[in-house]
């Protein structure tokens, strides 16, 4: 598995397995059980998934190392503000049981987001975090928080896909070193990219499933993906995208399939509150 060094040393594996809306109890600890026996080597939840709990577990019985498996959470947003903040990242930690997080990051751009970055750089000091990031922050949101913080994030966790490239986004973290990473990196099963004649051209030619050369496209551009399956054929093969690569011309030819737009706008009129109200994780 490929690994891609952040802007402050700490390796991640490129590709990750994520864990939103499976269920906790059972669902979440086979789930991850699974993906660590498929070669999984780093598992993505947030504390508003509920399954920081069943993900720990996963990870202790699998009998792997606790430094073999790179483990991302994230705050929510009810946390927010710096003292709620450092009780979220504890709470993190005991729901997972684990005695630090590889990443954690701020799950949404929303509220006291300076005084929750706060206590992250002091958690990853305290060594409760090994690298603290943001999601979901277009341009104009990095623009308007992180020039204030102390700190440079490592990576920012953002819808990305052929059809949303995430260009001007790219052109702010590249020159920072902070990398991408993509939720929906398969455009969430979108039948019209997964059906794109230059993916499936390109498919055929290596021999790969439509799947695998997104996924490949993104890895060469230099983006960690976080591809969903809940099927164990897709999921297994989804990290089988280290042996081959396409050309130059080829990344051309993907990166023309740019749209520009995605599903989810960070920036929409109320958003911050409507997602505080759907997701209530405590009293
Ligand atoms: P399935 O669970 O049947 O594999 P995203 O990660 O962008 O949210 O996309 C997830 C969707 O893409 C799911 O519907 C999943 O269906 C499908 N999918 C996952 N891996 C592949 C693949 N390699 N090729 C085609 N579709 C895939």
């Amino acid at each position: 598995m490929e690994r891609i060094r952040l802007n402050d040393g700490v390796e991640i594996p490129a590709v990750g397995f994520g864990v939103f809306m499976i269920p906790n109890g059972g669902e979440t600890y086979c789930a991850v059980l699974d993906a660590l026996k498929a070669g999984y080597r780093h598992i993505d939840t947030a504390a508003a998934y509920m399954n920081e709990s069943d993900v720990g577990k996963a990870v202790r019985d699998s009998g792997i190392k606790r430094d073999e498996v790179f483990i991302t959470s994230k705050l929510w947003l009810q946390d927010y503000g710096y003292d709620a903040a450092k009780k979220g990242v504890d709470t993190s930690l005991k729901n997972l049981g684990m005695d630090y997080m590889d990443l954690y990051l701020l799950h949404q751009p929303y509220g006291d987001v300076e005084g929750a970055w706060k206590a992250l750089e002091d958690a990853k000091k305290a060594g409760k975090i090994r690298s603290i990031g943001v999601s979901n922050m277009t341009p104009k949101i990095w623009n308007s928080f992180v020039p204030r913080f102390s700190t440079i994030p490592s990576v920012n966790q953002v819808e990305c896909n052929p059809y949303f490239q995430q260009k001007e986004l790219r052109k702010i973290l590249d020159p920072q070193g902070v990398r991408l990473e993509a939720w929906y990196p398969l455009g969430h099963g979108d039948k019209g990219l997964l059906a794109n004649e230059t993916v499936v051209a390109l498919a055929k030619k290596y021999g790969k499933n439509a799947g695998q050369v997104i996924l490949r496209f993104e890895i060469q551009s230099g983006i960690i993906v976080l591809p969903k399956s809940t099927n164990p054929e897709r999921i297994k093969g989804n990290l089988d995208i280290f042996d081959f690569e396409l050309s130059e011309d080829e990344m051309e030819q993907m990166r023309v399939l740019d749209k520009g737009k995605g599903t989810h706008d960070p920036e929409a009129p109320g958003v911050g509150e409507m997602l505080l109200n759907n997701y209530k994780i405590h009293e």
